[in-house]
């Protein structure tokens, strides 16, 4: 590691003096013996012995794997994370097991592979870490603490060792708003819904969604206790929220002298949503609220003394003076140390990406140099695709942590750039005084690209780049079915040169499918790959169908590439349509859109409902059962509703968190191409223009009949996707063949 690094390092070292204790030792070693007993079942979970020595890693954390082969296979780590990552090194490489977020392929040879000889494995990475403030809104928020426990599973095994924690926070924001003076109406009145709560978190919003019942922090605070447990038991570091000068409105109410600034509309959304307050770093109040909440919390919650705060996330700051930039950045952190001496400021440097003409040279500079050199660690957000370090001298010598984003919104949708992701991050370490530290994995939501995923989790334990990816990903498949297969390989391998191989010019992380977007006369439907890629994998994971048909993650794949295809094909529709409306074409229009709207959308809503991994049903069902009365679960589900769709009252962020789910194909998407096409249809036949406006205004009313509508949709399963998926191939596959695509 470059020197630069290992003297950031020295200074991030302080906070984690304190970790050499035996009892610790004992309590990760006993947290990733749970960890295998919820894998593999106890009986399996005896063939392995795992131990945990803080003084195996001299640098960061390490593993050894020995054993097997009759054997226990042993496991030693520097941390229970280090020794997590440990047994998912050996339950991957040597037993071709996977475990991601659609489920775990774990089917052991009997008896466990040996180790041939001792295998040591040092991280170049002080810290894996994870989480966009986004994925706690997009991904977890209706969770319970079954589906927590198994993500956390997850980040062990992955070895993620650095972790936000922004669950709770609402709880002690609100203690510490009545003891500031605001009363209760002020504070219900300021807090967003659930689905909303990380963009209140950021300043961007505030009310929109709400109120946020007590019950909601009642059942989060206690959540977060678990959360918080369970990961600092493995070893992990969870990352607190602390004070970054957002306040309500209501707070100039009880300080009239305040000095406040308004931050000014976020994302369409008027001033009765956003326009938040940011307190002004002179005043004297800005330590008061930022001590206040942040003894509260630690009080509450304990502290590994890493903290996020964002103050300018896509909000441009009032001023561009370094002066004030630096001011208000220095009270951000000077209201952490009053509080924690030890305090490191986990930042999201976003903005500098999101926003380069603001934050030019000095203006980053004064941000970044208003703290002590090693007292920020920056997350280089989107480093795949528009790196920062890299135009600022790794972010002016203070430490930062190479991030992946790859997905907005949760999107489906097939994409990867997987050669840039392969190679970023020894790249940064080898850039001229690097001050890297870490590699991070952070989407805005999770349940999709599980192979983009995968690959940045392994190179979080690499030091160079994988020298063939195509080899890469063959492993991957036969891990993911529990068995090698030429077919299933061979679509891999396509799949990799066509849709995972996107460069950040033509593929931003949205899905802008047709299918997903509301229609218009011009949708950009070019895609960065060759169709005829996805169309012959598609074809050869239908052949090894018969074979790999028991495997859950193999129905998974089958399911997301068809519906990858049925994407392709509205495209198809939707050009066909254009040209007929554009040709005057009556029966083309009539053959295109109702092949569209009445074959293929109900098609896909089908093949979709075939698996639990895909159903609006199961979402909207999850937001409910957070609920303590029908008033609420209601409340909850109409969240649900909305972020998927509007996600605000007027369409402010239009169909940005789209998702593919058996129900909202049907009953959101499809009702609007059919809107679309009768209109066109409308146009034609009485030969006057078409108005975009008014389909606009139309749409949006069926939008909201759907945020409002009550229908239930299943939350099981129905009919089984390979049969299927089969139908659609015989049906979809021959137009493709006709060179229609
Ligand atoms: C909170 O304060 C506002 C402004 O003074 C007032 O209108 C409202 O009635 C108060 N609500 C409660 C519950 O005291
Ligand atoms: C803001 O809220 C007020 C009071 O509820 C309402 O009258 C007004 O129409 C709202 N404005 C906008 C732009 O939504
Ligand atoms: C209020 O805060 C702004 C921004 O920090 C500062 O420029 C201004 O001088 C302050 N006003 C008062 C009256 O203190
Ligand atoms: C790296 O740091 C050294 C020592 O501070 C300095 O002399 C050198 O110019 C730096 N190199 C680059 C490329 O910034
Ligand atoms: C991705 O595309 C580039 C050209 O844009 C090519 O050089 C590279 O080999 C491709 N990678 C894979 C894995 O197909
Ligand atoms: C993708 O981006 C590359 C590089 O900017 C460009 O040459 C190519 O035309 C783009 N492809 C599409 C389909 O937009
Ligand atoms: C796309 O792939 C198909 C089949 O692999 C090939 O025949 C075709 O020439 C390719 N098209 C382009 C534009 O590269």
């Amino acid at each position: 590691m470059a020197a630069m690094a290992a003297k950031v390092l020295a200074l991030l070292l302080v906070s984690w003096a304190e970790a050499d204790i035996p009892e610790d030792e004992t309590r990760e070693a006993a947290a990733v013996q749970g960890l295998l007993t919820r894998l593999l079942g106890p009986r399996a979970a005896a063939w392995f012995s795992v131990s945990v020595q803080h003084s195996l890693a001299p640098v960061a954390d390490t593993y050894r794997l020995t054993g097997g082969g009759g054997t226990l296979v042993q496991v030693t780590g520097s941390s229970g994370v280090a020794a997590a990552a440990g047994l998912y090194r050996y339950l991957r490489d040597f037993c071709g097991c996977q475990v991601a977020w659609s489920g775990a392929q774990l089917r052991l040879p009997e008896p466990l592979p040996a180790v041939p000889e001792e295998l040591i494995e040092i991280t170049p990475n002080w810290y894996r870490y994870y989480l966009n403030i986004c994925t706690p809104s997009y991904s977890f928020v209706w969770w319970g603490w079954e589906r927590w426990e198994r993500e956390i599973d997850w980040m062990a095994l992955n070895g993620i060792n650095l972790v936000l924690a922004p669950v709770g926070q609402e709880a002690i924001w609100r203690r510490v708003y009545l003891t500031l003076g605001l009363n209760q109406t002020e504070i219900d009145e300021y807090f967003t819904g659930p689905a909303f709560l990380a963009w209140g978190r950021m300043g961007n919003l505030h009310t929109w969604g709400g109120p946020l019942p007590s019950s909601w922090d009642l059942k989060q605070s206690y959540l977060q206790y678990r959360i918080l447990e369970r990961m600092r038991s493995f070893g992990m570091k969870p990352v607190l929220p602390a004070f970054a000068g957002h306040i309500p409105k209501a707070f100039t109410r009880v300080f009239p002298q305040a000095n406040v600034t308004n931050l000014g509309m976020w994302g369409h959304f008027s001033c009765n949503y956003s326009c938040s307050y940011l307190l002004a770093p002179e005043d004297p109040l800005f330590p008061v609220v930022g001590s206040l909440f942040l003894r509260e919390l630690t009080k509450e919650f304990g502290t590994d003394h890493i903290y996020s705060a964002d103050i300018f996330n896509e909000m441009d700051p009032p001023s561009s003076n370094p002066a004030y930039l630096a001011a208000t950045t220095a009270a951000v952190y000077e209201a952490m140390v009053a509080v924690d001496v030890d305090a490191v400021w986990l930042f999201q440097g976003w903005l500098f990406q999101n926003h380069p003409d603001f934050w030019k040279p000095p203006q980053m500079k004064a941000v970044l140099e208003a703290v002590p050199r090693g007292r920020f660690l920056i997350l280089d957000l989107f480093a795949e695709s528009q790196p920062v370090y890299s135009r600022t001298n790794s972010f002016y010598g203070q430490p930062f942590i190479w991030c992946m984003l790859h997905n907005f919104g949760g999107n489906h949708g097939l994409f990867g750039v997987l050669d840039a992701v392969n190679r970023g991050p020894s790249t940064a370490r080898l850039f001229p005084n690097s001050t890297i530290v870490g590699t991070g994995i952070v989407p805005e939501g999770i349940n999709q690209n599980e192979v983009v995923y995968a690959l940045m989790a392994e190179l979080g334990w690499r030091k160079d780049p994988f020298p063939d990816l195509g080899a890469w990903v063959a492993g991957f498949a036969a891990q993911r079915y529990g068995t090698p297969h030429p077919q299933a390989e061979a679509a891999w391998r396509l799949l990799l040169r066509s849709v995972y191989n996107c460069s950040w010019e033509n593929c931003t992380g949205h899905n802008h499918s047709p299918l997903v977007k509301r229609p218009s006369l011009h949708l950009d439907f070019s895609v960065w790959y060759n169709r005829s890629d996805v169309f012959e994998a598609w074809r050869l994971l239908l052949e090894a169908a018969p074979q790999l048909a028991t495997s859950s993650a193999f129905r998974y794949d089958l399911l997301d590439v068809t519906r990858q295809v049925a994407q392709e094909l509205v495209s198809l529709y939707y050009g066909e349509l254009k040209t007929a409306f554009e040709a005057g074409s009556m029966p083309a229009l009539l053959s295109a859109g109702g092949l569209l709207v009445f074959d293929l959308l109900p098609s896909l809503d089908e093949l979709l409902g075939t698996d639990e991994r895909f159903l609006l049903g199961g979402w909207l069902e999850q937001a409910r059962e957070m609920a303590v009365s029908e008033a609420e679960a209601w409340h909850y589900e109409q969240n649900a509703r909305y972020q998927l769709t509007l996600w605000g009252p007027t369409g402010n962020i239009l169909d940005y968190a789209n998702k593919q789910l058996a129900g909202l194909v049907a009953g959101y998407y499809a009702p609007r191409w059919k809107l679309f096409v009768e209109m066109l249809v409308k146009s034609l036949a009485e030969g006057t223009p078409f108005h975009q406006n008014q389909f606009e205004n139309e749409a949006f009313l069926l939008g909201q009949a759907f945020v409002s509508g009550r229908e239930k949709f299943p939350t099981q399963p129905q009919g089984d996707t390979v049969d299927l998926a089969r139908k659609f191939f015989l049906k979809y596959y021959p137009k493709f063949q006709a060179g229609a695509v």
